[in-house]
């Protein structure tokens, strides 16, 4: 029988991505929504869903199963809390909370409650992270070194609660949290140590750009970068390994992989480039290196909801776990340290 889900906040991400995901859903479906905005549930009335007058009504209906809070980031501990306690399985959206304590008291309850309760984290669907795990899983350029993660746009941060410190605005809450959590899917949670520069650019409040170093405890470093004052491109990834270089340019582009089959050196010929010589710097030919794209990788994001069902019925284990939220907020907190400081250095 298919769960049924209650979907609290019915904005962007929840009329816009959670109900339809729920309504197309093989594995759950959409018991109705509850909005503090009267407008969005004449909205949802008005879209063929059931609006539950009330969030105690919502919470009060015995046939749902699964709640789904999809508000403004400041109000997610109140609304999971108060859904864990009502006996709902619950799915928060990310960030799942302004602080670790927060993150803590909804975990707690969580436990008490003996309820499933995680956190939206759908970027691990993207194809083109699945594009880099796939090379680094399957060591054809051997092993990681670094890895650079970029999301840019330049039209400012968006002039809605985004742009609000009191709302929990700002990128690296908004876009950093599903970076953070994509390099630790690909490069480990094992995270040691992080520095942080924000932008403030558009919006003096809050971030409105981040640039954040991770170190991790095997020597492996990841760059992330998120802008929204950016006029020209750069990969999305770039990722390089011992054996060679990856690159993905935009969002849905195929992987293009440079591996290294010789080193060559001694026949290298010197290049002009500029107003001077270079043999360093001169390019490779196909005598030593490889190049190819790998094939595009393929995902299909209803498995978040299949997992999560799989999950409430002790079937699976959930597939963002509470150590892994831990720890991705950890990295999230630990960046607003460095930069409030600065930039300096801050350990795990
Ligand atoms: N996972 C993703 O890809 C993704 C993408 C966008 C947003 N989000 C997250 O989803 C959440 C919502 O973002 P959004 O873009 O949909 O925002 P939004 O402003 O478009 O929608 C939020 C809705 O929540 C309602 N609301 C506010 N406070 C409420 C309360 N206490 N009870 C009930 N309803 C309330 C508002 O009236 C509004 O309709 C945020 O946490 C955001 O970070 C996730």
């Amino acid at each position: 029988m298919k769960k049924r889900v209650a979907v609290i906040g019915y904005g962007g991400m929840g009329a816009g991505s959670h109900c339809k995901k729920i309504l197309a859903s093989d594995v759950c479906e959409l018991a109705g929504i509850y909005d503090i905005d009267p407008e969005k549930r004449a909205k949802a009335e008005a879209d063929g869903i059931k609006a539950y007058s009330t969030r105690e009504d919502l919470l009060a209906d015995p046939s749902v199963d699964i709640v789904t809070v999809a508000t403004p980031n400041d109000s997610h501990e109140e609304i999971v809390i108060a859904s864990l306690k009502a006996g709902k399985h619950v799915i928060c959206e990310k960030p799942v909370a302004l602080s670790l304590d927060s993150l803590e008291r909804m975990i707690a309850v969580a436990e008490a409650e003996g309820r499933i309760f995680s956190v939206h984290q759908n970027r691990r669907f993207d194809i083109d992270i699945l594009a880099v795990k796939k090379v680094i899983e399957s060591g054809e350029i051997g092993k990681p070194i670094n890895l650079e993660s970029r999301i840019h746009g330049s039209r400012g941060i968006p002039s809605d609660w985004r742009g609000k410190k009191e709302f929990g605005g700002g990128m690296l809450y908004d876009w950093g949290i599903h970076i953070i959590d994509q390099a630790c899917m690909v490069l480990g949670y094992d995270v040691k140590s992080v520095t942080c520069t924000f932008d403030h650019i558009t919006n003096k409040e809050v971030d409105d750009g981040f640039q954040l170093n991770m170190e991790f405890e095997s020597g492996l470093r990841a760059y992330l970068e998120v802008g929204t004052y950016n006029f020209v491109h750069m990969p999305r990834f770039y990722l390089r390994c011992e054996g060679g270089t990856a690159r993905i340019d935009r969002w849905d582009m195929p992987m293009h992989v440079v591996k290294c089959k010789a080193w060559h050196e001694s026949d290298v010929d010197p290049v002009k480039y500029a107003s001077g010589l270079t043999k360093t710097m001169a390019p490779r030919d196909s005598i030593t290196v490889d190049e190819y794209d790998i094939e595009k990788q393929t995902s299909d994001p209803h498995d978040y909801y299949r997992n999560f069902v799989l999950a409430c019925d002790g079937k699976a284990e959930q597939m963002v776990t509470h150590e892994q939220m831990r720890c991705v907020l950890n990295i999230v907190m630990k960046a607003f340290e460095s930069a409030a400081d600065d930039g300096r250095k801050i350990y795990l």
